[in-house]
């Protein structure tokens, strides 16, 4: 459940001096299909899983293609279509080593409701996911909130990705925590990590201030935040960049089998592996945390080992990585054979 906009991804000159002021300046502009969590919706389906997904987009032509295109993947779609609000589009400004930053308006996903939130949609759900830009905003956290209940009534596991940490850092970690209480599986990038870790444990941030001096790499760092995040979460993915990721889980009945291979160390009742990143030449980053969710999700839930799991989780992120845009180019990429669905049953 989240956002379902247009991304128009826009590959910046190499030079500012190159665009040419005050009239016009010919480069790369690709439409593509956006939202954080429809972008993971689509890649869940891609790889053969039954999604449901609940948004709002405007009752305008831009929306309707967004649900044809949703429909078209399969995806069973509780999607409200707002009259006041237009359909939401944001602007990837890509730089020329595919960095990429966001312009963002106010559009019909800002305005998701509680009554947006279908309960057909939870019957029967394996997993609940909830993109975490739902919480930073009165009206989608009251249907956040109300779709956690709802989850939770039906057994699903729940799974979130804090989404931005300029956002929950704003927001206030504490609170988000305790908005999402109850959450089985965290999947965050660093940053988000460090300010959800740091607010968990206090200790925790002593420890970091003692060792400023000293560069922790990610994967140091992301050990130490692991420790924190596994007290309130049973599984945590953690997405570090070029550093690839590293993932952990408490050894909870709940959860799916898990028969881990010996490259998986345990330590004080929890499995942890770090799986680095592949060596590829990024052309954009827009949704690759995204897609590495999705396979992550996908795969964990069809009973792969974790370390599985996020080994295929950085392989389609790497896919994203050197394309144009979030969900682009998969015809091709399926086509090519590249991106298979599931061999697990
Ligand atoms: N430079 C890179 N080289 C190789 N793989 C990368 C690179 N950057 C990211 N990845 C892959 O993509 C995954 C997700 O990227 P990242 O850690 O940036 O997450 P994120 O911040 O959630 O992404 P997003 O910006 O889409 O929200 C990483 O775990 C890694 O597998
Ligand atoms: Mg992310």
């Amino acid at each position: 459940m989240g956002d379902l906009v247009l991304d128009v991804i826009t590959r910046l000159p190499a030079k500012i001096i190159e665009i040419h002021r005050g009239t016009d300046t010919v480069t790369a502009l690709s439409p593509c299909p956006g939202g954080a969590a429809a972008n993971t919706a689509r890649w869940l389906a891609r790889l053969g899983a039954d999604v449901h997904f609940i948004s709002r987009v405007g009752k305008d032509a831009l929306g309707q293609a967004l649900l044809s295109d949703l429909a078209a993947q399969k995806i069973k779609t509780y999607v409200t279509q707002d009259a006041k609000h237009s359909t939401g589009t944001i602007v990837a400004l890509v730089e020329p080593d595919g960095e990429r930053s966001m312009l963002i308006g106010p559009a019909a996903h800002f305005f998701l409701d509680k009554t947006d939130v279908s309960l057909k949609a939870f019957v029967g759900a394996k997993l609940v996911y909830l993109s975490g830009y739902l919480f930073f905003r009165d009206r989608p956290r009251r249907a956040a909130l109300h779709a956690l209940e709802l989850a939770r009534k039906n057994k699903a596991l729940i799974a979130i990705d804090p989404a931005s940490a300029g956002l929950l850092a704003q927001f206030g970690a504490k609170r988000f925590l305790r908005l999402i209480l109850g959450t089985d599986i965290l999947l965050a990038n660093l940053e988000e990590a460090r300010l959800l870790a740091q607010a968990l444990s206090p200790k925790l941030r002593l420890r970091h201030h003692q060792t400023h001096r000293k560069i922790l790499n990610a994967v140091d760092e992301a050990s130490q935040l692991m420790e924190a995040l596994l007290e309130t979460f049973s599984i945590v993915g953690l997405k570090l960049g070029s550093a690839g990721c590293m993932c952990a889980m408490k050894i909870n009945k709940t959860l799916p089998e898990s028969n881990l291979s010996p490259a998986v160390f345990a330590r004080k009742g929890v499995w942890r592996a770090h799986i680095p990143a592949k060596k590829i030449r990024v052309v954009d980053s827009t949704g690759c945390g995204d897609a590495w969710n999705a396979a992550f999700l996908h795969y964990l839930l069809k009973g792969a080992h974790l370390e599985q799991a996020a080994v295929e989780a950085n392989d389609l992120a790497a896919q994203v990585l050197r394309h144009t845009g979030a969900v682009s180019l998969w015809e091709q990429l399926f086509v090519k054979g590249r991106v298979r669905r599931s061999s697990i049953s």
